[in-house]
């Protein structure tokens, strides 16, 4: 827990356009920055409507990034981005083409290569291309990041690639992009943002400069993920959970997420669970375990929740399992596809991400995470 006198830095994208409506700003922000040829990193989904960007000029779509992408993808998308010479990388997607365009952004053309960068602060220098970013989902709030995430498919772990050189130079956030998200995907991609929150909110890292906007994240989650579940095209609903990511996405840059993250990783990376998925599950398991580090802010998670307040470890875990269990989200290992007997391993890799368990407010030893798979399961 830092104080308000602990330094920190924070960093946001140079522009920032916010609203439904706004998403062909992006084509206004290009043309008076006089860039001509763009490149579009996307998803299958998203590569089919690149016009609400409103972009002119020789335009480039590469649209097959997969959720989760590994290093595989990312050759591929340095081989488009080498062929396509442009001066603006376009992320359209979800977390994971915003996190490719970042890293085609410094790698292409660099001497670099991706095992060169992984870990903070390594990019040598500035690509020679903008960035912008375009959010479809309120999950990830990458698009207000410096935080790359590939998978290795030899570890099956997620590496970390942090560059200020990574930083958007605009992120335009338009909820109405993602109307279109399923209901499932919705539930889980605005738990995952709150998690964000939640993980800043309690983490040893915490600070009052960022926990404004984590307890604020946490509670337009709660005020507006039921609602946007149960309607996706409820617009002030979606506005609420894009701005939720995007908050989530500021407590990750200084502060960065935790134990909740750590147990939810070998999900995806073992069993390709996805990422918002992942994280809601876990979420209550570890909330309730952080508790008596963390009594205070809890019950104020609780609270920004709307939900029960309770100091005791069972409340705060039937309260917040509740609430998501309520949006639709599968609670169990099992029924994930996720086989008993892989549950040690999953254990031993999620005790070696020390990067985010070292934030943890409460000490995960490796047989407690075992049992939170074990309870889960
Ligand atoms: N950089 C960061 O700070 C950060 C933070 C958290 C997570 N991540 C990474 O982000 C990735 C997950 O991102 P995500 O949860 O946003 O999902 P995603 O980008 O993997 O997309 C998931 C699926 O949703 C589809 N989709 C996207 N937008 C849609 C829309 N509007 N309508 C319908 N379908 C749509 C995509 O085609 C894809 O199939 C993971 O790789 C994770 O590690 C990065
Ligand atoms: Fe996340």
């Amino acid at each position: 827990m830092n104080r308000l006198d602990t330094p920190i830095s924070m960093v946001r994208p140079g522009q920032i356009e916010f609203g439904v409506g706004t998403a062909s700003r992006l084509g206004a922000w290009a043309q008076a920055k006089g860039y001509r040829r763009i490149l579009v990193i996307s998803d299958a989904f998203n590569a089919t409507r690149t016009d609400v960007l409103g972009l002119v000029g020789n335009v480039v779509v590469f649209g097959d990034i997969k959720a989760e992408p590994d290093t595989g993808d990312l050759d591929r998308v340095l081989q488009a981005a080498k062929s396509a010479e442009a001066d603006l990388i376009v992320g359209f997607g979800g977390g994971s083409a915003m996190d490719l365009a970042k890293l085609a952004t410094v790698l292409v053309g660099s001497s670099q290569a991706l095992a060169d960068v992984v870990g903070a602060g390594k990019v040598a220098g500035p690509g020679p291309a903008a960035l912008a970013q375009v959010p479809t989902t309120s999950g990830t709030g990458s698009e207000a990041g410096i935080r790359a995430l590939v998978t290795d498919p030899a570890t099956q772990a997620k590496m970390a690639v942090e560059s200020i050189h990574m930083l958007a130079d605009i992120a335009v956030i338009d909820p109405s992009l993602t109307f279109s998200v399923p209901p499932q995907v919705t539930a889980a991609t605005g738990v995952d943002a709150m998690a964000h929150c939640v993980e800043a909110f309690t983490s040893r890292k915490s600070h009052p400069a960022v926990d404004l906007y984590a307890l604020e994240g946490i509670r337009l989650v709660g005020r507006f993920l039921a609602r946007a579940v149960a309607d996706g095209s409820d617009a002030e609903a979606r506005a609420g959970l894009s701005l939720a990511s995007l908050y989530g996405g500021y407590c990750l840059g200084p502060v960065n997420t935790a134990g909740g993250h750590a147990l939810a990783y070998p999900l995806g990376t073992r069993w390709h669970v996805p990422h918002g998925a992942a994280n809601a599950l876990i979420f209550p398991h570890v909330l309730a375990f952080n508790q008596p580090a963390v009594p205070e802010k809890t019950a104020a998670v609780l609270e920004a929740l709307n939900l029960k307040p309770s100091d005791d470890i069972f409340g705060i875990f039937g309260a917040t399992h509740g609430f998501c269990a309520g949006l639709g989200i599968e609670m169990k290992l099992s029924a994930l596809g996720v086989p008993k007997a892989d549950l040690p391993t999953m254990a031993d890799d999620a005790f070696a991400i020390r990067r985010l368990l070292d934030n943890n407010p409460r000490e995960l030893a490796r047989d407690d995470i075992l049992k939170i798979y074990e309870t889960a399961f």
